[in-house]
């Protein structure tokens, strides 16, 4: 079976309903509602350490004290749509919850998705030398991996780079990750604003993308031979081994290390130079700071590594 098959099994469990204090059940407006969420939900530092260590055994992501009013915007917009008003209540909905799908909501809510068209964009500059290289060594069959893919602006940029570098190739794959459902839905989808587009030539964009309206705005659509090339999967970065075989040719694991800590980081490191083929590459952010972490890589320009 190929290494992009990969399946996961989620249950669908009825959710455990949560108490509610809300303006269906007291008669206040919402605006009244939100002055007392504001009173009466606060995130007390008990309460704030049993999220921040959910939250880290579940997908690694490590929040420093300092994030307490972070976390506590983050959960407080998902307690308003299921109407719980305290974080006590919120934190024993999620850990009654057997089918994990809160605990999954909760992720969402705390994980930042920022992400764009060619962010950083010598890495894509890289990528197209490394490919050159490659074809003309005589290799044809290209796997790539996108570790954390956001809401597809950078597995669609990988796509486009290998589209316009390899363009009478067929055998060039990528598949995409993130732990958030949320974000892989709209990635899967492949539409984005005209403002999202911004780093994208209008060249690519009259090549590879098709100009559709969503309510009277300008909205493009991925061409289909672009969302062919990339498999978008759920997967927790922080918990390997992962069910790929490998070898892979290049991994983008970009500004998603910064969250989680060096136990975490090293575990996924290991994992990422098992799936690599010898001589293959790893980008990361370039703010992320990998000391002591590396040694089984070489470095070969700023935030790019090849493996030993
Ligand atoms: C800031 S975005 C980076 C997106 C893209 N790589 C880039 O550089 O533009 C971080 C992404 O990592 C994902 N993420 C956070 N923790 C994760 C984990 N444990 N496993 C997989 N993805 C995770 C988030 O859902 C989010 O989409």
């Amino acid at each position: 079976m190929d290494i992009w098959v990969i399946i996961f099994l989620t249950s669908h469990t009825a959710q455990p309903k949560p108490r509610t204090l809300t303006s269906e059940t007291c008669g206040v407006s919402q605006f009244d509602e939100d002055i007392i969420m504001n009173r009466y939900n606060v995130l007390n530092e008990k309460t704030f350490k049993q999220f921040a260590d959910l939250i880290y055994q579940e997908a690694g992501i490590y929040l420093a004290e300092h994030k307490q009013s972070l976390v506590s915007a983050r959960l407080g917009k998902r307690m308003r749509l299921l109407k719980i008003d305290e974080f006590d209540d919120y934190y024993q909905f999620v850990q009654n919850d057997h089918s994990k799908r809160e605990l999954i909501q909760l992720l969402d809510a705390i994980s930042t998705n920022v992400t764009y068209f060619y962010r950083e964009p010598k890495h894509f500059e890289t990528l197209t030398s490394i490919l050159q290289d490659w074809v003309n060594e005589g290799q044809t069959r290209f796997r790539l991996w996108c570790a954390a893919s956001s809401t597809g602006e950078e597995p669609y940029s990988l796509a486009l780079t290998l589209a316009e570098t390899l363009p009478s190739l067929r055998d060039a794959r990528i598949l995409a990750t993130d732990i958030s459902n949320t974000v892989l839905e709209t990635a899967r989808k492949g539409e984005y604003e005209a403002k999202k587009l911004e780093t994208v030539s209008r060249k690519l964009i009259d090549k590879h993308f098709s100009l559709v309206r969503n309510k009277g705005a300008k909205v493009y659509r991925v061409q289909k031979q672009i969302k062919e090339m990339i498999q978008f999967t759920w997967l927790n970065l922080s918990a390997p081994p992962f069910p790929m075989k490998g070898p892979l040719d290049v991994i983008f694991c970009r500004n998603v290390m910064i969250y989680f800590d060096n136990e975490v980081r090293q575990r996924l490191l290991d994992e990422m130079h098992r799936l690599l083929k010898p001589g293959g590459y790893l980008m990361v952010g370039h703010a992320e700071s990998l000391s002591g972490l590396m040694s089984q890589f070489k470095s070969v320009r700023p935030s790019v590594y090849k493996k030993r």
